[in-house]
């Protein structure tokens, strides 16, 4: 009798999942951005939303939970209910270098379900105008003319931004003094503004002012040039060689999402990925897309966790503290 009785409960639990998988999604769907608006990473999580809401038929919310280089966003997807209403979006240094620098209440690999890599950036190296250099090697002399009072944004302790500015300032000798910020998007404001000198910045971010004139750019911290911007050398190619820093961005959900649901955000994802207006907003901002077989939570996973043994080490060995 008791059997039975925990059979019928448990079926009527497993038809109540289904029925909440079945008609999912039925109400708006939050998505985490864990730094401040306007940067690299809430620009990509807005070209994303505004996609995913027509192949999802509901509308997606974009919410900055800011402070700590994005843990404390990550940390909120992370005990969030996993029903597929909240997704986080992250990237290289939230989800690769954080578990470096701080003690996390969340494990960034085991605590989450991966739906799917969605882009990947390098940084530029950018300058306030009136900085009198006209190349790489011209800053690294005026820095090294002004040091202990060049002042560098940066998106939080452990921020990419700040990775490849310690990166920096140990290969040319030099003491920075490292600004941080709730995101790189108010952080590049005060560069543009000139209360900062200088800045590690996702070329999402500084590409468009770049453009137009409002900052200098003199790298590009890849192997290659930017399609988007073929005028800016390579590190390589401007006298900084090795500086290659790339942040690819990803989204998950809280671990436990039913399958279902993690297919059906990895579909949309999908489609947003191959429409040719997304593609075309993220390409010009200096965005590579993966390509189809990188879009799934294996590859992303796969991904994931080389990045881990290939980074962490280097990152721990940095002995960056993290924010107070
Ligand atoms: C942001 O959106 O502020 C950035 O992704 C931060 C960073 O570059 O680390």
């Amino acid at each position: 009798m008791t059997k039975l009785l925990i059979a019928l409960a448990l079926a009527a639990g497993c038809s109540f999942g289904n029925a909440q998988t079945q008609t999912y999604p039925n109400r708006p769907i939050t998505l985490v951005v864990p730094f401040a608006a306007g940067g690299p990473t809430d620009t990509i999580a807005r070209i994303m939303a505004e996609r995913l809401r027509q192949s999802l038929g509901q509308t997606v919310v974009v919410e900055n939970t800011t402070g700590a280089a994005g843990t404390i966003g990550v940390a909120r997807v992370a005990r969030a209910a996993p029903d597929g209403y909240t997704i986080g979006i992250g990237h290289w240094s939230t989800h690769v270098v954080n578990p470096a620098i701080y003690p996390l209440q969340y494990d960034v690999l085991n605590d989450f379900e991966p739906i799917s890599l969605i882009a990947d950036n390098p940084q530029l190296v950018v300058s306030k105008t009136s900085i009198p250099a006209n190349n790489l090697q011209e800053l690294i002399a005026w820095v090294k003319q002004n040091q202990d009072k060049v002042s560098v944004g940066t998106a939080g302790a452990g921020a990419a931004s700040h990775i490849s500015g310690v990166y920096f300032q140990n290969t040319i000798g030099v003491k920075l003094q490292f600004i941080p910020y709730r995101g790189a998007g108010p952080a590049l404001q005060d560069v543009i503004g000139g209360q900062l000198d200088l800045m590690f910045d996702q070329a999402a971010n500084s590409l468009p002012h770049v453009r137009g004139g409002k900052l200098k750019a003199y790298a590009v911290t890849a192997k290659v040039r930017l399609p988007a911007a073929p005028e800016i050398p390579t590190v390589d190619e401007a006298g900084l060689p090795g500086l290659y820093i790339s942040i690819w961005h990803a989204l998950w959900v809280p671990k436990g999402t039913p399958k279902e649901i993690v297919t059906r955000l990895l579909a949309a994802t999908r489609e947003a990925l191959a429409d040719p207006t997304v593609r075309k907003r993220l390409a010009d901002l200096g965005q590579e897309i993966p390509s189809l077989e990188q879009q799934s939570p294996e590859a992303l996973r796969a991904h994931h966790k080389a990045e881990l043994d290939k980074w962490l080490p280097i990152i721990k060995a940095m002995g960056i503290k993290p924010e107070g």
